[in-house]
């Protein structure tokens, strides 16, 4: 073999090295693949993951109707048993069970300082601590103060209030004050616009916005489009004071601790919400036009939690990442869940997350690196990022590196696709990975959107976690579908809940029919307890897009799919163009 240059040579070297780590690997494998083998059972794990999940329970040439065959889980079980059919009740349920423990934690900011950078120049960071708890019972206390802070503000049950603010520990407090004296949240993103906003605020004639230190300024200017707007409570801020001067005259500024000290002053008795009241008006975007307020019951939600829980197995021992809007109804409802298991969440922010976050000062750690968390939510859109970061890290080293890298990550899946699980190659390669988000994430759980394969398989071989997407809109209160965290196939976004039905319906405008082969096809529509009943104030286009039928409410997603063999839903399209 002629050696001609430099990069021939490195490239010969990394060869003949991969070749020997394949004859070692290979060695290996000889060796303990008759361990493997009987210690990890994978012909049972390629079993679980073809395991039927839903059946059809009735269909003719227009339409499929399926429903999950999986019984209710110890938690679905116990929440029947106790009774618990509105947010209220959860909150009082848990906050009795797990009073003493962790419930929701804020991380601490001891400092803003300048920090000058390689290149000279000086940016502002954080030098944070430790996370600071509150136990379940004081958030229980908490919310309870505030609710009665509420009504000392003259905030009445039934009266719309409004919560337009970041994820933090304050927002579920406030969301939970306004559920124990039975006032719906309306929620905003931030992301409607200043016109967007006032009109959610009009709409749902608010005299009260909840927010916090960030956003308050925004609404100095906005004021005089949201006349009925007469009182403001702000979440401040850790270091810096806020300013509640140069308000429009007759507008109140209080800060959210003035209202829990009122509430504390001021005791009331708590008014219980029906499971037929509304908990959240969420104001989604759509694609197109004036937002739309999709309301939300206590019965909505709770039946999404029942679904959730039989579906994915939460541990005694688990911590929850919480970052993702919670005005978000996949975060709120996934934080809900974790409340009601007794699982601790601890807040971040983009800007915090890891090591090498932008506001994070050299010398402190990241916020994933301090909780430690085991599971977190995510949109496809951060995993895309995450997975987009480690091929940078990757491709950033040297070839030989990168080769073995590569050689592993192929290794991996060869042997995952098997039923296999790999702890060596693990060990040795991938826990370095997964040391960025603190080294004991089991769970990532997608929602949004549809999650790309090659992201999902990425973030799963690389990160050493299950991840799991479901499908599901506001107006079905979130899942509607759920993967089994088992199920080793990528692309498909789970078998329906045991709490909703999915239809396939034909939609033959595009040739999608039930009568399609190898799958059903059709339009998805999403029928149970989760489905709203409706859009706020727009009868007319509540009529066009939901339904009742056979004692069920329905929801028409507009999206298109197929469901395989073992119940599983596939998104291969939307009905609108
Ligand atoms: C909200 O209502 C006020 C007063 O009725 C009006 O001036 C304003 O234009 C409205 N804004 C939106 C976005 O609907």
């Amino acid at each position: 073999m002629f050696i001609e240059d430099d990069a021939q040579m490195e490239s010969f070297w990394i060869q003949t090295a991969i070749g020997a780590i394949k004859a070692l690997t290979f060695v290996c494998d000889v060796i303990t693949f008759p361990v493997y083998l009987v210690l990890q059972r994978p012909w049972e794990t390629r079993q679980q993951s073809r395991r039927v999940k839903a059946k059809p329970v009735s269909n003719d040439k227009q339409m499929v109707q399926y429903r999950s065959v999986d019984p209710p889980r110890e938690i679905h079980v116990k929440m029947l048993q106790a009774n618990i059919d509105t947010l209220e009740k959860m909150l009082k349920y848990v906050s009795k069970i797990y009073s003493n423990q962790r419930c929701l934690g804020t991380r601490q900011i001891l400092s803003e300082e300048d920090e000058t950078q390689p290149n000279g120049r000086v940016f502002k960071k954080y030098k944070m601590g430790e996370y600071k708890w509150k136990t379940f019972a004081e958030v229980d206390k908490s919310a309870n103060s505030f609710g009665c802070g509420l009504r000392k503000l003259g905030q009445q049950p039934k009266q719309n209030i409004v919560l337009f603010a970041e994820t933090r520990s304050e927002w579920m407090v406030a969301a939970h004050g306004c559920f124990k004296q039975n006032m719906p949240i309306v929620t905003v993103y931030a992301t409607l616009g200043d016109e967007g906003v006032c009109h959610c605020i009009n709409e749902t004639e608010v005299s009260t916005i909840i927010t916090s230190h960030e956003l308050l300024p925004k609404f100095k200017n906005l004021l005089s489009q949201i006349p009925k707007v007469n009182t403001i409570i702000v979440m401040e801020d850790q270091l810096k004071p806020t300013d509640t001067t140069g308000f429009k005259e007759g507008v109140q500024v209080y800060k959210f601790q003035e209202v829990i000290k009122l509430g504390e002053q001021n005791a009331c008795e708590g008014v219980a919400p029906e499971p037929q009241d509304d908990a959240i008006i969420m104001y989604t975007s759509g694609s197109t036009g004036t937002p739309k307020g999709v309301q939300l019951s206590h019965q909505n939600c709770i039946a999404t939690m029942k679904g959730f829980c039989d579906m994915v197995k939460i541990n005694s021992d688990d911590v929850l990442l919480g970052f993702l809007p919670l005005a978000h109804v996949f975060e709120l409802l996934a934080e809900s869940v974790c409340l009601l298991n007794g699982v601790p969440i601890g807040y971040s922010t983009p800007l915090t997350l890891i090591d090498s976050s932008s506001k994070i000062m050299k010398g402190s750690r990241g916020d994933a690196a301090v909780l430690k968390p085991t599971c977190m939510t995510a949109v496809p859109l951060i995993l895309d990022r995450i997975s987009k970061g480690i091929n940078t890290q990757v491709n950033s080293n040297s070839p030989f590196k990168k080769a073995l890298f590569q050689f592993m990550y192929n290794y991996k899946v060869r042997w995952t696709n098997r039923g296999y699980k790999t702890p060596l190659v693990d060990k040795l390669i991938f826990k370095k990975v997964a040391k960025l988000m603190g080294g004991r994430v089991r769970l990532i759980m997608s929602g949004g959107a549809p999650l790309s394969s090659d992201t999902h398989e990425q973030i799963k071989i690389c990160l050493c976690v299950e991840v799991i997407q479901g499908y599901g809109l506001t107006e079905t209160t979130s899942a509607a579908t759920v993967m089994d965290a088992k199920d080793m196939q990528y692309g498909r976004v789970g078998a329906p809940l045991t709490v909703t039905d999915i239809k396939l319906v034909n939609w033959e405008e595009g040739n999608y029919r039930v009568t399609n082969k190898p799958h059903p096809q059709g339009e998805i529509i999403i029928g149970g307890d989760s489905v709203s009943k409706g859009y706020y104030k727009l009868p007319g286009k509540t009529e066009e897009e939901f339904f009742d039928e056979d004692g069920k409410r329905w929801f028409k997603t507009g999206d298109i799919g197929e469901v395989h063999s073992d119940g599983v839903l596939k998104i291969i399209g939307k009905t609108l163009i």
